[in-house]
């Protein structure tokens, strides 16, 4: 299903000396004992997820993919990154299903917010509001400006059958609001946080509205529990990679860079950077998550990669079997040179591109590389990459001594800002 390949990262460590560690802290999370315990009931949902409100989404979503061109979803950080990434990644950034999926709620840009508004102006629309919190600032702004266009365009109560709210389910202003105008609402699990809520309501819902079998997600998500589920180093690659990101910070590579070869993983990048910034960067710890897409990025941040300061490696995130792929043509003027390409899949083009910089940056350049191959860019390794990931990254931020389940870092910038804005 995936594939680890530790054997280009420099590792100057054996990654199976850490098993003791590894056990301590996999022991921890399982029996809910370490650091944040509260927030790790996304460790067993694959198991007990409540099954009737999984078929609510799917009916729900149905009936509104037959009435919207447009499905607005309203949110910031864990309520968006999750869906965008899994409808990027699965759909491809441009495709021809009937209903497009836009977001809003995630930036205080008047440009910006003006832009979909316009935009979806003479569209038939519905909306996905979502917000643990229900309080979140950019979200609440951009939804009264939603609610207030949706009651315009279609009247109070057709607007009240087109907004669905993802929240708490009893706490907040948005779950009063849902209640007082009659919304359909789906809630978010206490004991699951933002940035790993993608497999709840949150991410569920508007991935099924972008016409994506949810089935295959929580199948993905189902076998990744149990390939993941050991704690014994040789048989789970997720606490391989978890100690493999240790290793090399106690080498000095303090950059962490995530790096696709496919363009509809760019938002998979940010979902990323997301978990293991959130979850890490604490108490003056932790690598900091950036990412790349190749071969783009490597006109502009290959130079450093190559040749600049050596704070980085690199994870490449690989995918096996390209959703499509195309035959290079053939050409009898030759004019641009490129014949000898021709007959060759392009894909087969860029996995050579990779192929060649991995060996340059690793063995001239001397970057580390860390090698994770999925199989397809389909939901079920959309389902099993996330639950990779999840269990990675809880075992790699315990092992900094570091609460993998908190924010507190992020309320900073809130309390200035509402300071400026004047807010009691
Ligand atoms: O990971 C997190 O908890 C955050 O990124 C939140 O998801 C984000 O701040 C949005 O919060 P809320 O869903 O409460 O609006």
């Amino acid at each position: 299903m995936m594939k680890l390949d530790l054997s280009h990262a420099l590792l100057k460590e054996d990654v199976l000396s850490y098993q003791d560690v590894v056990s301590k802290y996999h022991d921890q999370l399982v029996n809910k004992t370490g650091k944040g315990n509260d927030f790790t009931g996304w460790v067993e949902w694959p198991n007990n997820y409540d099954k009737e409100e999984f078929d609510r989404i799917k009916s729900v979503a149905k009936d509104l993919r037959d009435k919207c061109e447009v499905f607005v979803v309203c949110g910031i950080g864990g309520s968006y990154l999750g869906s965008r990434a899994a409808i990027e990644m699965i759909n491809g950034l441009y495709n021809k299903d009937k209903v497009e999926i836009v977001f809003m709620g995630n930036t205080f840009s008047s440009s910006y917010i003006k832009n979909v508004m316009d935009y979806i102006a003479d569209k038939e629309v519905c909306v996905n509001v979502i917000s643990k919190s229900g309080t979140t600032t950019e979200t609440a702004l951009a939804f009264r400006l939603l609610k207030q266009f949706m009651e315009e365009k279609y009247g109070k109560e057709e607007a009240s059958k087109r907004i669905v709210a993802t929240t708490d389910k009893a706490r907040g202003t948005l779950k009063a609001i849902a209640d007082k105008e009659g919304y359909e609402t789906f809630v978010i699990p206490d004991d699951i946080g933002g940035r790993f809520s993608v497999i709840t309501p949150v991410g569920l819902l508007p991935i099924a509205v972008a016409g994506i079998d949810i089935d295959a997600i929580m199948s993905g998500l189902a076998k990744g529990y149990k390939d993941f589920g050991d704690a014994d180093l040789n048989k789970n690659i997720a606490y391989q990679y978890a100690v493999a990101r240790r290793i090399l910070e106690n080498q000095g590579k303090d950059v962490e860079m995530l790096v696709s070869y496919e363009p509809q993983m760019n938002m998979v990048a940010e979902w990323w950077k997301q978990l293991f910034g959130e979850s890490e960067g604490k108490e003056e710890k932790g690598n900091l998550p950036t990412s790349a897409n190749f071969s783009t990025d490597l006109h502009s941040l290959g130079q450093f990669i190559q040749q600049g300061k050596k704070v980085l490696y690199e994870t490449l995130l690989l995918v096996e079997k390209p959703t499509s792929d195309l035959e290079f043509p053939s050409d009898p003027d030759n004019a641009d040179g490129m014949n000898y390409l021709s007959g060759k899949s392009v894909d087969w083009v860029n996995k050579m591109a990779c192929k060649g910089t991995l060996e340059a940056h690793e063995v001239t350049g001397n970057v580390p590389n860390i090698l994770i191959t999925i199989p397809d860019m389909g939901a079920e390794s959309f389902g099993y990459m996330c639950y990779f990931f999840f269990k990675a990254c809880a075992i790699s931020v315990y092992m900094l001594g570091v609460n993998p389940f908190d924010q507190p870092g992020v309320e900073v910038y809130k309390k200035n800002m509402f300071r400026l804005l004047g807010k009691n």
